[in-house]
């Protein structure tokens, strides 16, 4: 008896690592939203070096730090620096989604449901380890941040498509919904 074995492509494209440089480029040669699937695989498969971050890492006091890496009417790519302490307001993307991949430190995550009637209710927390990737998708409302008790920064890599613009914000118990720009005057001057 003879068995036939059928020749297989032996290249796994999960195989393929997207150093930050490879990750703008698939980025930037973008000619479309891509979806949060894409997203995910892009940021699963990221593996940014120490040297490669270097002139995105900066803290500063009073508030986490946005240090954008590229942007276009697709996507974009940021690298948020958090000491212990800072986080977002609680908000939504407002019609982009987006994934986040942790590079040093401990993020933790909270999400809520919102009822125009009732307002704005706590659904889950999470928290996440670097390497680990998270994200929301349209219209998922959350808060993200570096608690005080961690006792070390963190350093956050994100992709949302298309790029953030105004976002929404909510507070706990309430049905008001504000309108929030998140700060991007002190990005630093090399990027
Ligand atoms: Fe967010």
């Amino acid at each position: 008896m003879s068995t036939y074995v059928e020749t297989v492509p032996t290249e796994d494209i999960n195989e393929k690592k997207f150093s930050l440089p490879d990750l703008r480029s698939a980025l930037e040669s973008q000619s479309s939203i891509p979806s949060l699937e894409q997203i995910y695989d892009w940021l699963g498969s990221a593996e940014i070096s120490p040297e490669e971050l270097s002139p995105y890492s900066a803290f500063k006091e009073g508030n986490y730090w946005r240090h954008r890496v590229c942007r276009n009417q697709f996507v974009e790519m940021l690298v948020l620096c958090w000491r212990p302490g800072q986080r977002t307001p609680i908000h939504d993307h407002n019609g982009s989604h987006g994934g986040v991949k942790i590079w040093a430190g401990m993020l933790w995550e909270t999400t809520f449901s919102f009822d125009p009637v009732t307002g704005l209710e706590y659904k889950s927390a999470r928290e996440y380890a670097p390497t680990e990737v998270t994200g929301s998708d349209i219209p998922d409302i959350h808060q993200l941040g570096n608690p005080d008790v961690s006792g070390q920064d963190l350093i956050t890599i994100h992709v949302y498509a298309p790029p953030l613009g105004v976002l929404h914000t909510y507070k706990p118990g309430s049905a008001k919904i504000d309108l929030y720009i998140p700060d991007d005057s002190e990005n630093l001057p090399n990027i």
